[in-house]
């Protein structure tokens, strides 16, 4: 059975001292939901994380990692770095990697295969930009996304794989999709894994809807079946807010 997931994706915010009150204060959070919980602070950061939430129900998770596992990439940080502090997850391919470091479909794709490799689960994060709406074509960019960075997969791998739908356009906008464009998408998403894995595989892989989540909008956009959970950006950064989240399901 899929899992419920809410996942704070602190993105470049917080230093240590932002770091340890936030986390302090969802310390003082109650959770009254299933849903399986995460943080993904800054690298600088996620140490001091996966010490203080030691004994807590939350995950502290990755923004991002390199596909080497090693070597001369300055200013990288590598999957066994990560491993090495606890960290057994990592966020790949969010839209503002691709647009602002030249992500591409085909570095994802080696990077999905280094994560694996090493046993660390992979949130894959894709999502079509306001043209590919317009125009229609928001289905094609989506599927696109998904075969070129995981159809080279074997079924099993789907295991440590999580999907984030983030439409780009619905990100630190204040404009979200409404929960039947969610619901619609993530149906299309789990019919796209469906026809190449079958439905036990698909049925099986949480698809998370990021953009512009907020405690007023979270239950509608959850209530919907294909929807598992949410990428929680700007609402993550306070602790009522993310908890609000986190107990809309
Ligand atoms: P916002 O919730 O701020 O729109 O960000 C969503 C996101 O990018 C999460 O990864």
């Amino acid at each position: 059975m899929r899992k419920n997931i809410v996942a704070g994706n602190w993105k470049m915010n917080n230093d240590l001292a932002q770091t340890e009150t936030l986390i302090t204060e969802l310390q003082n959070q109650s959770k009254t939901s299933n849903a399986e919980v995460m943080i993904a602070p800054a690298f600088t950061n996620l140490w001091h994380a996966f010490q203080s939430l030691r004994q807590d129900d939350v995950e502290v998770v990755a923004q991002n990692m390199h596909f080497a596992e090693h070597g001369a990439y300055t200013g990288e940080v590598s999957v066994s770095m990560l491993k090495s502090i606890g960290v057994q997850t990592v966020i790949l391919g969010h839209s503002e990697r691709r647009a602002y470091f030249n992500e591409t479909d085909e570095t994802l794709a080696k990077k999905v295969d280094t994560a694996l490799l090493n046993e660390m689960r992979v949130i894959f994060c894709f999502g079509e930009e306001l043209a590919d709406r317009k125009s229609n074509n928001h289905e094609a960019v989506v599927e696109g996304q998904i075969k070129n960075a995981l159809f080279h997969l074997e079924a099993d791998a789907f295991e440590n794989i999580v999907l984030a739908y983030e439409p780009v356009w619905a990100i630190g906008t204040g404009e979200t999709a409404s929960p039947e464009q969610a619901q619609d998408m993530h149906a299309f998403i789990r019919k796209t894994l469906a026809d190449k894995y079958g439905n036990t595989v698909a049925d099986s892989v949480s698809i998370l809807y990021g953009g512009s989540v907020k405690p007023a909008n979270a239950k509608e956009i959850f209530g919907k079946p294909d929807v598992d959970g949410g990428l929680i950006g700007g609402a993550a950064l306070n602790a009522e807010d993310f908890y609000a989240i986190v107990n809309a399901f």
